[in-house]
């Protein structure tokens, strides 16, 4: 049971990272959270692990360093919240495709709890393993949930997804520097971007659908906006879709709907764990375009990841986030 004097032993690996900063400062003004370690690539092992008695590890690592290490640290008794893409795919032959390594331990993709968090349930409450998700599905599943059931699967899901250059973590590489983005805009990763299959795996969209991901890289630090291409197997009027996504975010803190008609800015959501999504109906009512927004390093990431944390412990969802 926890109390207003319950304090958890938290850990970050990848602290020094872009992901890890942010969630070492959230974690930090936390009432129920005490960081009791935070480590680089140079100061991270197993056994210093080990010696911090930590409760719950928060992985902010590239997916290949996750995967090898969170089965240890939950052979050591601890939890983990890992915020790469290591555990979030349910079919361990998708990762030499999408990830480039194969999966060493299927049995954690079954065991991994999904942690979008407004879509969780009681799964968080017994979790060893949390696989946060990633940043454009975020801010996608969230926008196209509430509607998947009218969306019309033989015409195809378009999505046109745009982030800040943060989304790609410290990189030294030329085509992440100033002077290539700097006044540019551009697509990347069209057919082949890894947050394909776990968009098409949150949609349960199966292998038939057609989804078309394209992910652009904006000359902004931090932030997503997506913009949702999708047809309806019926009409629908901004009332209907308006009372779905009401009955669907209820109880969401961190989810903001605005009235119909109104499109959401990224400057509405940078620096906050918010997710904001508007929609236009078209043709009748028989499409939408529907837009979200979240920060990637936030609702994309850290914010994210709290929002799990709380709920594995019973705190308010918005516990050290407000
Ligand atoms: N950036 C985003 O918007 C975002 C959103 C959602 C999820 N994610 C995921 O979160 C994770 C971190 O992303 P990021 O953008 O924060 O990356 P990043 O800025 O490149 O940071 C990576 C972190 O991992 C550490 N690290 C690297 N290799 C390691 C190793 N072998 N052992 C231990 N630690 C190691 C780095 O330490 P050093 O400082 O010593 O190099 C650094 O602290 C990734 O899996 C990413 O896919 C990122």
């Amino acid at each position: 049971m926890t109390t207003s004097s319950t304090s958890i032993r938290t850990a970050v690996a990848g602290a020094t990272g872009y992901a890890g900063a942010e969630l070492t400062t959230i974690l930090r003004r936390h009432p129920h959270a005490e960081v009791v370690a935070e480590y680089s690539s140079e100061s991270f092992s197993v056994d210093a692990l080990a010696s911090s008695h930590a409760e719950v590890v928060f992985l902010a690592t590239p997916n290949e360093v996750s995967a090898e290490i969170a089965p240890k640290i939950l052979g050591l008794g601890m939890k983990v919240v890992d915020l790469s893409g290591a555990f979030r795919l349910r079919q361990a032959g998708l990762y030499p495709k999408w990830y480039g390594f194969a999966h060493e331990h299927p049995e954690l993709l079954d065991e991994a709890a999904y942690g979008l968090t407004e879509w969780c349930n009681g799964e968080l409450k017994k979790a060893r393993l949390v696989a946060n998700p990633g940043c454009y599905p975020t801010s996608i599943l969230l926008a196209l949930r509430p509607v998947a059931f009218l969306i019309d699967r033989e015409q195809p899901v378009i999505i046109d997804a745009k982030s800040g250059v943060s989304g790609a973590g410290k990189k030294a590489d030329v085509s992440y520097s100033f002077a290539e983005l700097f006044g540019n805009f551009k697509a990347y990763g069209v057919g082949s971007h890894r947050h394909e299959p776990e968009i098409r795996q949150g949609l349960h969209l199966g292998e038939k659908a057609t989804l078309v991901f394209v992910p652009h890289l904006l000359p902004t630090v931090r932030g997503i906006l997506s913009t949702m291409h999708v047809g309806f197997t019926h009409s629908v009027n901004d009332e209907e879709i308006a009372e779905m996504y009401a009955k669907a975010y209820a109880n969401a803190p961190f989810v903001k709907i605005l009235e119909p008609g109104r499109l959401p800015e990224l400057k509405d959501v940078v620096n906050t764990p918010r997710c904001d999504i508007g929609w236009r109906l078209l043709q009748g009512g028989r499409r939408a375009v529907i837009v979200s927004v979240i920060d990637n390093l936030l609702k994309g990431a850290a914010s994210q990841a709290v929002q799990n944390f709380n709920r594995m412990y019973g705190f308010p969802e918005t516990e050290g986030l407000q």
